[in-house]
């Protein structure tokens, strides 16, 4: 029998095509196994120092310390178990911050639940929170946005009382440090404010503090540019009150300026004022106010008694959270007046269980200033506050 002499097709090697089966078999079986791992919860539990440091971003942002930095160059799937982590931090954040406040019912006449809808970019229809006993749902990493409220003045009103307890709302995020965005940083552009801020969620709001924009000319057309739906705030306090607790901040830092009395007068025997005086001229509101008035509509604009947030917290508080279209979430249960401190205080910070008063440089003992200044100064202010309670239809009561 004739054998034929070509050779058999040469057949691929049997392991090598096991093999190469084998290799894919083995990278899905991997790649299920790390997707079903992360849907487990177990992502955040993965080494590595990138993870620590997106916590470590968290609580600079919560502890309103100072600037957001932005997210370090990550491997993508690091980013996503760094980003997971801190949106659980988040929503347990959340959750913990929602039992700590007892009042979440429907407000007695305003909020009703509603967001800051229509300010800017802002918020989405519903609640960030979600209903008691159920998971909210993952919406995300959240957003850094430009701020939809910004509380822009007055230096000295009550400022940092306002946005530390404001920031006890789930509802609102806002940057702790002052980002001189509308007066000194402005060249840096809008895409270097958006991220120093916090991220939200949807329906949730953004907030900065700068005083010094109230006194800015240039501020309210550079807002407006942003955002015309921007929301102002001016805490706003008796201006001679103002004036002694602004020289005292200045004397706590350099104790060797002459007397709040010499630099207030040009002429102490005259009676006339220096009104070229910072201490003086941020006190007169009305004329800061007309600035504003050119490009925002005064419903925009709320006005908060500086002396009201001392005496009535809850109450100012309730003005501020139907003003941003908030649930009434902040009521008199959060404060509790602190005898030694002398001022209102927080029964629990945000992210906090602890009561919580302002530091040291919230609520300084002014030096005494001779009577006769005073009045002098009371007599130089009364016109410019008539004009500014009938602007705003406001009666805050200095006269
Ligand atoms: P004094 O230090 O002169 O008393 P700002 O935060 O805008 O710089 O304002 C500081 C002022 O906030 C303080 O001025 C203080 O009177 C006032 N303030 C209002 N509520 C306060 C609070 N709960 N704790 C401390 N200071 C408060």
């Amino acid at each position: 029998m004739a054998v034929s002499g070509a050779a058999p097709p040469a057949a691929e090697p049997l392991p090598r095509s096991i093999f190469k089966k084998f290799l894919v078999m083995l990278c899905s079986l991997l790649m299920s196994l790390y997707v079903f791992y992360c849907l487990a919860d177990r992502c955040q539990t993965l080494p590595g120092p990138i993870i620590a440091a997106g916590a470590a971003s968290e609580e600079e942002e919560g502890g309103g310390g100072g600037y957001l930095g932005g997210s370090a160059e990550l491997p993508p799937w690091q980013a996503a178990a760094a980003r997971r982590k801190r949106l659980l931090q988040r929503l347990k954040q959340r959750r913990r911050r929602q039992e700590a406040a007892p009042g979440e019912e429907a407000p007695a006449g305003g909020g009703g639940g509603s967001r800051a809808g229509g300010s800017g970019g802002g918020g989405g229809g519903g609640s960030a929170a979600g209903a008691p006993g159920t998971l909210p749902p993952l919406l995300g990493d959240g957003t850094k946005r430009l701020p939809q409220a910004i509380i822009i003045g007055v230096k000295k009103g009550g400022t940092r009382a306002l946005l530390e307890f404001l920031r006890v709302h789930p509802d609102v995020r806002a940057v702790g440090a002052e980002p001189h965005f509308f007066d000194r940083n402005y060249e840096r552009g809008l895409a270097w404010y958006r991220d120093l801020m916090p991220r939200t969620l949807e329906g949730q709001i953004t907030m900065e503090k700068t005083p010094s924009y109230f006194v800015t000319k240039e501020a309210p057309a550079r807002i407006s540019s942003m955002s015309k739906g921007t929301k102002l705030i001016v805490v706003v306090r008796d201006p001679v009150t103002r004036a002694i607790s602004d020289y005292t901040q200045t004397l706590s830092k350099k104790p060797d300026i002459p007397t709040f009395e010499s630099l207030t007068f040009k002429n102490r025997t005259t009676g006339l004022i220096d009104t070229s005086w910072s201490a003086i001229q941020i006190g007169i509101y009305a004329k800061h106010l007309e600035n504003w008035l050119l490009y925002f509509p005064i419903g925009q604009i709320l006005f908060v008694s500086g002396e009201r947030l001392i005496s009535d917290p809850a109450g100012e508080l309730g003005r501020v959270q139907d003003f941003l279209g908030l649930k009434r979430i902040i009521t008199d249960k959060h404060f509790y007046f602190n005898k030694t401190k002398g001022f209102p205080c927080l029964k629990k910070a945000e992210g906090s269980s602890k009561p919580h008063c302002l530091g040291k440089t919230k609520g300084r003992t002014h030096p005494d200033i001779d009577q006769e200044a005073v009045q002098r100064l009371r007599d130089f202010y009364r016109p410019f506050n008539m004009k500014f309670y009938q602007m705003t239809g406001q009666d805050f009561g200095w006269d």
